[in-house]
């Protein structure tokens, strides 16, 4: 049964793609499209747009979507904690994450020149731009991403995000100073729960912005495609600690196990170690096996 469905979706969704590919032209067509109204928007030329788009995309899209998914008594079977109830968000709760989460970042959107690289904007805007103290828009390029380029660099970035963010979430672990002082705050709770998702120390936020940055950069991802990839990074985090082991989950969809899912991160949350990585499975299994091997060897 789970395997017909996991086989279903795995031909829809590359019928998705090669109906994609056929229609590349019309796609690139509405993205140019958007392009061209965005730049016109002066809340999209903002510094803050990057600094806004992350919470409006947690309250107004992923907090009603985890809501709604609650309210829906027959996935109470794919629970992985039968007892737990979505408890709501409060306008408080929301207020002061949202504050938490962009004061800091609207400092550096302020005071620092963002420099999108590989997208054709002439360095010199950036020299210009650099010459005043307060920045208020900044600097976006004139051509629109290319419409096969915006999934690969949602990956890639993806990738090097979950690299990074291991090696820092491994070592919260492995060192008691560094977890007491940066982690110990998220596994504190009762149960895991979507709560948990933003339940960080402003240092260990800090750090997983800067690294999601860092994977957008890396690869040069255009302006739209990092918006784009905003919300599907948040939701892959919330996914993470949802507490619901969705039989369509993207760690059975995506093949060779190579994605690490709700399941994965709440045994991490339970146990209080292993399965480090926030979206894939290699660097765990990597680690494992290392470990078992120089186990095998001191013995
Ligand atoms: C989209 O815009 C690019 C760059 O301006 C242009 O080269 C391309 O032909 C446009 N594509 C479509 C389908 O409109
Ligand atoms: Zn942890």
């Amino acid at each position: 049964m789970a395997t017909a469905l996991i086989l279903g979706l795995r031909c829809c969704i590359l019928a998705c793609i090669a109906v994609g590919m056929l229609l590349a032209e019309h796609l690139q067509n509405a993205v140019n499209e958007t392009w061209a109204w965005l730049l016109q928007q002066w809340w999209f030329n903002s510094v803050y747009f990057e600094t806004v788009w992350a919470p409006v995309c947690f309250t107004v899209l992923l907090v009603p979507m985890y809501r709604l998914i609650d309210s829906i008594p027959l996935f109470d079977r794919y629970k992985i904690d039968k007892k737990h109830r979505f408890i709501p968000f409060t306008a408080l709760e929301m207020l002061k994450t949202g504050v938490f989460y962009m004061a800091p970042l609207a400092l550096l959107d302020t005071f620092m020149v963002k420099h999108y690289k590989g997208c054709g904007i002439d360095p010199m805007v950036w020299k210009i731009k650099r010459q005043t103290w307060v920045q208020t828009t900044r600097a976006l390029p004139a051509e629109p991403p290319s419409v096969a380029l915006i999934p690969i660099h949602i990956v890639c970035a993806l990738v090097v995000f979950d690299m990074f963010f291991f090696l820092v979430h491994y070592s919260l672990h492995k060192n008691a100073w560094l977890y007491k002082t940066f982690h110990a705050l998220h596994h504190d709770h009762a149960t895991v729960d979507i709560h948990v998702t933003n339940q960080l120390t402003v240092v260990e936020r800090i750090v997983l912005i800067l690294s999601a940055n860092e994977g957008l950069k890396i690869v040069n991802s255009h302006p739209l495609t990092r918006a784009i990839y905003v919300p599907i990074f948040l939701w892959l985090l919330m996914e993470n600690h949802c507490v619901y082991d969705w039989p369509w989950g993207l760690d059975k969809l995506v093949p060779f196990g190579l994605m690490g899912g709700p399941a994965r991160h709440f045994a991490h949350h339970v146990q209080g170690s292993g399965n480090y990585a926030p979206f894939f499975t290699y660097l765990d299994k990597l680690v494992k096996r290392t470990n078992g091997h120089s186990r095998k060897i001191g013995s």
